[in-house]
C-alpha cells in the first residue's frame, strides 16, 4: 500500500551516523533498554545511534521495513547495534502487538521515545483541511504516543523506573510557517498530554518530558526547505534565529539522551524549546 509519507523519502539517501561522536565514552543509559519510535531515519535514528552510544539496548521501529534492515546496517558500521521491528505507529492494535513483543524479548522497556509525528504534508489553511487529514495527523502525532505509552506505563510503574520522551514541535507552541493546524494542534496537545503523564506517573518513579524542535536539517527536511523557501526567505529566518542556524539532528538526539539519563532524574512535565532561540517562552 502507497503510503503519503512515501514519496518524501522516495530519493533520501541511507541513514548515516556521523563521524562525529559526543558521547563517545559515555556510559549514562548502560543497562536501561530503550524504545524509539519510527525511528528509521531522521530525529529518531539520530536519538537511537546516541542512546546506543551511551550504552543502552536500543529497539526501534519504523512502518518503512527496508528503511529499518539500513538504520541498523549503518548503526552496525558504526559499531552500534540496534533491534528493530517492523510497526505502523498510527494503527493501535500493530503498535499495542508490537510494543508487548519488544517488552517480552527485551525483558521491559525503560526508556520509551515518542518519535513518531510529521504533518502528512496535509494542507496548510484551516479551510483546507477536512476531517481525514485530521484523523490522520492525530493519530501519528498523538495517539500513536497514547498507545505506545499505554504499551509500557504499567511495567515501568511496576518496576518504579521509566523515562518518556514525547515530540512536540515549535508548531505546536508558537505556530509554524510550514505545517497546518491540525500539526501544530497535535503538537500542542502532545505538550499538554507530557504534563499529565508526569503528574500521574512521578510518584511511581517515570518521568514524562517533551522536546519541542524548530527546523531540524533531517535529508527529507533539507531538501524541502530549499524548494520551498527562496534564499532570501531562508536568509531572513536565519536573521531570526539567534543561534543563526537550524538544529541538526544530533542536537536533538543529545537532549533525548538527556531526559532519558539520571542526569535528568528530577526532571519530569518540561516542555523543552530546542530552536536556538527563535522561539522563547
Ligand atoms: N524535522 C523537523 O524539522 C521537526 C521539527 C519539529 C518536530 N519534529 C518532530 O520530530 C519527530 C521526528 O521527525 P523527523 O523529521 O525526524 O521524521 P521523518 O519525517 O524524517 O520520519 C521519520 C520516520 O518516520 C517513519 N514513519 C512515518 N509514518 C510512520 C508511521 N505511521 N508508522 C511508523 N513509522 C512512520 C518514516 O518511515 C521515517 O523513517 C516527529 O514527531 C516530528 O513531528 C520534527
Amino acid at each position: 500500500m502507497a503510503h503519503d509519507t512515501d514519496s518524501l523519502h522516495a530519493n533520501a539517501p541511507p541513514p548515516q551516523v556521523r563521524e562525529s561522536d559526543p558521547a563517545r565514552g559515555c556510559s549514562r543509559l548502560r543497562g536501561r533498554v530503550a524504545l524509539l519510535t519510527a525511528a528509521a531515519r531522521g530525529i529518531g535514528f539520530a536519538s537511537a545511534v546516541r542512546l546506543a552510544a551511551e550504552g543502552a539496548q536500543v529497539w526501534i521501529t519504523d512502518r518503512d521495513g527496508a528503511a529499518i534492515d539500513q538504520a541498523a546496517q549503518a548503526a552496525g558500521r558504526a559499531g552500534h547495534t540496534i533491534h528493530t521491528r517492523t510497526m505502523d505507529s498510527s494503527n493501535a492494535a500493530d503498535v499495542a502487538a508490537v510494543v508487548a513483543d519488544i517488552a517480552a524479548e527485551a525483558g521491559r522497556i525503560d526508556i520509551l521515545v515518542n518519535n513518531a509525528g510529521g504533518s502528512l504534508h496535509t494542507p496548510y489553511r484551516f479551510m483546507d483541511e477536512d476531517d481525514g487529514h485530521w484523523q490522520r495527523v492525530m493519530d501519528l502525532n498523538l495517539m500513536g504516543a497514547v498507545w505506545a505509552s499505554r504499551a509500557v506505563l504499567p511495567g515501568m510503574a511496576a518496576r518504579g523506573f521509566g523515562r518518556v520522551v514525547n515530540f512536540g514541535s515549535k508548531a505546536g507552541r508558537f505556530g509554524s510557517l510550514i505545517a497546518g493546524p491540525n500539526y501544530a494542534a497535535a503538537k500542542g496537545a502532545i505538550a499538554a498530554l507530557t504534563r499529565q503523564m508526569a503528574q500521574e506517573f512521578g510518584p511511581q518513579g517515570v518521568t514524562v518530558n517533551c522536546i519541542c524542535p524548530g527546523v531540524v536539517m533531517t535529508d527529507r527536511t533539507r531538501g524541502l526547505w530549499e524548494q520551498r523557501r527562496s534564499a532570501e526567505e531562508r536568509a531572513r529566518v536565519l536573521q531570526e534565529i539567534p543561534l543563526r542556524r537550524h538544529a541538526e539532528v544530533e542536537d536533538v538526539a543529545a537532549a533525548v539522551a538527556f531526559f532519558a539519563s539520571d542526569d535528568a532524574s528530577f526532571v519530569t512535565g518540561v516542555t523543552l524549546d530546542l530552536n536556538g532561540g527563535q522561539g522563547m517562552a
